[in-house]
């Protein structure tokens, strides 16, 4: 065969390898309102950048007549390309080829460009859709599996893991995206579960739909194992890239400083107003983040899930920065168990990647009762001391409001190492709220005051007495577990100015294997 052929030949092959499963399961994927895995792929990257690995992979199988029924790729598209400039490396299952099912040798191409992540320090983004194990291959299948999974273990806190999950995730497969930092569902055809409606109906007797099971309100608002559910697949993949603006592109480097507009002295005087003069009165803590963060960009990570707390990402004069906040808006801002799991994994991850975390708080305290108690308050409210005691990026902390008890201790205060603790005047720091420190003070005198009247007055006497001396920021600061009380409205400058100042900070953590957080 000639040159020129040959060049004609794999001109041919590739364009066949691109076909993946054929037109027919291309166009059904479509009618699905689905995307391709290489449509998906060139939609995440920037245009032009995508080099694609091993498209000429096909399975080993001889099961089941399957030796005469071969596509090159295997059910997997897989290489690098870059995001706004920047290198990524990734994999989307192309259900068009045996329903995304996971072979032998598709396993061993996700594995390929894994390794090469964790080799040049780059993200890796996974898109999900698939069927699960490839069923012909049997227990190859499942070792491809663990191979991944052993692959994410390792890559943890090294370089970001991103997974999107466009269609099926179901059995094993879906801890390969539970082993990542984020995961991403779309409203439609989406779906994580260990076991679908079929088997748990035989097993459990319960009926239940594959939406009511596994879908994206359930996984981004019930269960937090999704942090970002988007309407759509474009929707998806462009909060991809807006994640990745935040973040390092492995665990030795610092994100991306960006130029910006927004000056860094702006003084906000709504601030000074914006705390209810009645602590019993809520707030949205999400107007206080978009005023004193630049141009007022927020990026939100589980917005649906356990919303007493806010987490997500924003900048401070360019720098990436982490912020938790209580939400008064939503349970008061108390701190239960899915609030404490939810902030602590998110503390975790800036950390690992060099993120400078900001708290805002305003916490009544851990939401009391037993139902917290038997699910573990204990230990999850203790993950979340830890994520924050262990770290050592740079940690601001601005108490707004109320800063009660345990709650107090656990929200970035002094001695888990905050490097700065402000507090705005309204603050209030203390054991716990006046009245029920009233009735255990004073329960005794109380109960001996048989007119109503006189118990309320005396009573009214003593919380005012208790917030006098309690429900301020002074005897905090009077200790210097408040370097300092600010001006609301200079609150903006305040914390840019610390975080410039603790660019230099150098803090470790004693050797060890690791460390045994409270899981
Ligand atoms: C081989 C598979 C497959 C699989 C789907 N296909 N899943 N081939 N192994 N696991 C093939 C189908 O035969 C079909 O081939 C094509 O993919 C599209 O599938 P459809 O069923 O037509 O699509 P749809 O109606 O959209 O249904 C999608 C589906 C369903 C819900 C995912 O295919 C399904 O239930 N598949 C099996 C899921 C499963 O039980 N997987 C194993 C889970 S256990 P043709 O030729 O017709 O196009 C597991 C363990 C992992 O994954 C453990 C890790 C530790």
């Amino acid at each position: 065969m000639e040159n020129q052929q040959k060049v004609k030949n794999l001109i041919d092959l590739r364009s066949q390898a691109r076909l993946g499963g054929g037109e027919k399961r291309i166009a059904s994927q479509h009618t699905k309102g689905k995307f391709t895995a290489r449509e998906r792929i060139d939609m995440l990257l920037d245009e032009g950048s995508f080099e694609e690995l091993d498209m000429f992979v096909t399975h080993r199988c001889h099961n089941f007549g399957l030796e005469n029924e071969k596509y090159m790729g295997d059910g997997v598209v897989t290489g690098h390309g870059t995001i706004d400039g920047r290198t990524v490396y990734v994999f989307a299952q192309d259900f068009t080829v045996f329903g995304g099912s996971l072979s032998e040798t598709n396993a061993l191409k996700i594995c390929k460009v894994m390794d090469m992540a964790m080799k040049m320090g780059c993200p890796f983004i996974g898109i999900n859709d698939s069927g699960g194990a490839r069923i012909q291959e049997g227990v190859t299948s499942l070792a491809g599996y663990a191979e991944i999974f052993q692959r994410n273990i390792m890559a943890s806190g090294v370089i970001p893991q991103i997974s999107a999950i466009f269609g099926p995730c179901a059995g094993g497969a879906v801890y390969s995206p539970a082993l990542t930092d984020f995961v991403l569902m779309t409203e439609q055809n989406s779906y994580m579960f260990v076991t679908g409606p079929k088997v748990v109906k035989s097993v459990t007797g319960e009926d239940i739909t594959t939406e009511d099971l596994g879908g994206a309100d359930v996984h981004a608002g019930k269960s937090g194992v999704s942090h970002f559910k988007v309407e759509n697949e474009e929707e998806g993949l462009l909060m991809i890239r807006k994640l990745l603006s935040y973040l390092p592109q492995n665990n030795l480097e610092d994100a991306p400083l960006f130029d910006t507009n927004d000056p860094i002295d702006r003084i906000e005087d709504s601030l000074n107003t914006i705390v209810p003069n009645s602590p019993n009165l809520p707030y949205d803590m999400k107007n206080v983040i978009h005023t004193i963060v630049d141009n007022g960009e927020f990026l939100e990570v589980h917005r649906n899930y356990a919303r007493n707390i806010i987490v997500g990402f924003a900048r401070f004069n360019g720098t990436s920065t982490g912020i938790i906040a209580n939400q008064p808006n939503f349970l008061a801002g108390v701190l239960d168990c899915d609030a404490s799991r939810k902030a602590a994994r998110f503390v975790r991850f800036c950390d690992a990647f060099n993120i400078p975390i900001l708290t805002l708080v305003d916490v009544p305290g851990f939401l009391p009762g037993s139902g917290q108690e038997y699910s573990g308050i204990i230990i999850h409210g203790a993950k979340l001391m830890f994520a924050y005691g262990e770290a050592t990026v740079p940690k601001v902390t601005v108490t707004l409001r109320k800063s009660y008890g345990g709650a107090h201790d656990v929200m970035s205060c002094k001695q888990l190492r905050g490097d700065f603790n402000y507090a705005w005047p309204s603050a209030e720091i203390a054991v716990m709220g006046a009245s029920g420190a009233i009735e255990v003070l004073e329960g005794r005198t109380m109960s001996a005051i048989v007119n109503p009247d006189e118990k309320a007055k005396y009573m009214a006497e003593q919380v005012a007495d208790y917030n006098e001396k309690f429900a301020n920021p002074y005897q905090a600061a009077a200790y210097g577990y408040i370097d300092d009380v600010i001006e609301p409205r200079n609150t903006r400058f305040r914390i840019i100015r610390a975080f410039e100042t603790l660019q230099t900070k150098k803090v470790t953590n004693p050797l060890k294997k690791h460390s045994n957080i409270p899981l």
